[in-house]
């Protein structure tokens, strides 16, 4: 019998999901671009479509027969027990060809029309378009707080009737609010429909929050961020310790047919191994310029986690998060004149919206990623006419504070 080691996740990232016998030897994967797969016999397809629609459980060692590139596909199975080790407490995952895909399909999947979602605010506008847009028309209805307003979120949660999902951004997007995990955990399990919690860790995870450790039942991510971090594709990914909650996923994604695709599976496949690396350095040059640029004249304030002084925030920080993270929030004196003088004065970071990549970008979110909200539900999430979001990348942090300073000085 062989030895079967327990490794790190570090090591497990390098060395699951990937047998390179089933890729002709080949050292990393191959790309397999087949839609569809050859059945190793009529029966073995009978069973493979008796375990996809459901009608079957695959035994624990069972090799089911791959069947069409819609429902899954080689690339996909390997990225999915690859992204596994990197989330703490997670068994398993299912990817989807956008963040978007995957937030989307959460809610078509565990929200039936009728029923009630909470969800904190701000969100990202995308999220929070589909919501209005798509939801609203199917009955859906929604309690929102404050992301970081605790005692509000409890109420809210309690209060809802038919309760499935609560979805949580936690730091917001832009505001980087803090919302504390646990608490919001706990009010789920206390509410008599047990809905399920779900957090987009885009912002901090995998590296520095850790959200299915504090109890929450699903974690979701834009993958075309951090977890690829060179802004060269789109992808998305839902992380969860209960198996039958990805299975649905992935019965939605069969329907929708929003898996991601073989290349980009492959691709994305290549950065995991570096994700920890990257937002370790990102995270680093975030904290060394958000921290002295803090108390610049042209700048209202610094919005960065290891600048918070709200004790609540400063609580739930410490709580939750190991690092602040490469998200950078300033709010510049002088409003939108101020903000977009300070985008075209920089040469460094591109004004660009998507974060997580190894390059620094700039941009307005209350003109560009938050614009589909109003003006009064933007001037109460604080997303100000000032305020601008930089994503921090792997430069040298020297280069990038004299080339923010450079956008700053003299405003
Ligand atoms: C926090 C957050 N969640 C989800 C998304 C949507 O991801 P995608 O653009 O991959 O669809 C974004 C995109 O900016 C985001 O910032």
């Amino acid at each position: 019998m062989t030895k079967r080691y327990v490794v790190r996740p570090e090591t497990a990232v390098l060395t699951r999901g990937f047998d390179p016998k089933l890729s002709v030897g080949s050292a990393r994967p191959a790309v397999f671009r087949s839609s569809t797969y050859v059945f190793s016999s009529p029966e073995s397809a009978a069973r493979a479509f008796d375990i996809a629609l459901g009608r079957a459980k695959p035994t624990p060692d069972e090799s089911v027969d791959l069947i069409y590139s819609r429902l899954s596909h080689p690339n996909a199975e390997i990225l999915e027990d690859q992204l596994v080790p990197l989330e703490r407490d997670a068994t398993e995952a299912a990817v989807f060809n956008s963040g978007m895909a995957a937030i989307s399909s959460i809610f078509l999947t565990f929200c039936p029309p009728g029923s009630g979602v909470v969800h904190t605010t701000p969100l990202y506008g995308g999220t929070q378009l589909f919501l209005d847009a798509m939801l609203t028309p199917l009955g859906v209805r929604f309690g929102v707080a404050d992301a970081g307003d605790g005692k509000a979120l409890g109420a809210t949660i309690a209060r809802m009737k038919g309760l499935k999902v609560v979805f949580l951004e936690s730091p917001a997007n832009p505001t980087l609010r803090m919302t504390d995990i646990a608490a919001v955990v706990e009010a789920a399990h206390a509410h008599p429909d047990r809905p399920l919690v779900v957090v987009d860790n885009t912002f901090l995870g995998p590296a520095f929050q850790h959200p299915l450790s504090l109890g929450v039942d699903l974690v979701v991510y834009s993958a075309t961020k951090y977890l690829n971090g060179f802004s060269d594709l789109l992808g998305g990914v839902v992380l969860a310790r209960d198996r039958e909650l990805i299975t649905q996923l992935r019965s939605t994604r069969a329907l929708l047919g929003n898996i991601l695709q073989p290349d980009e599976c492959w691709l994305l496949n290549t950065r995991l191994p570096t994700v920890a690396l990257r937002m370790n350095k990102q995270s680093k040059n975030a904290q060394r310029i958000a921290e002295a640029l803090q108390g610049h004249p042209a700048l209202e304030r610094v919005i960065y986690p290891s600048l918070f002084t709200e004790p609540d925030q400063v609580r739930i920080r410490n709580a939750q998060c190991d690092h602040p993270g490469g998200i950078i929030t300033l709010e510049l004196k002088g409003g939108r004149p101020a903000a977009f003088s300070f985008l075209r004065r920089i040469r460094i970071a591109h004004n660009a919206v998507s974060l997580g990549g190894v390059e620094s970008l700039a941009c307005h979110p209350r003109t560009t990623t938050h614009s589909e909200m109003s003006p009064e539900q933007l001037d109460h999430a604080g997303i100000s006419e000032g305020m601008v979001r930089l994503s921090i990348g792997i430069e040298s942090c020297n280069d990038l504070l004299t080339d923010f300073r450079g956008g700053l000085d003299g405003l």
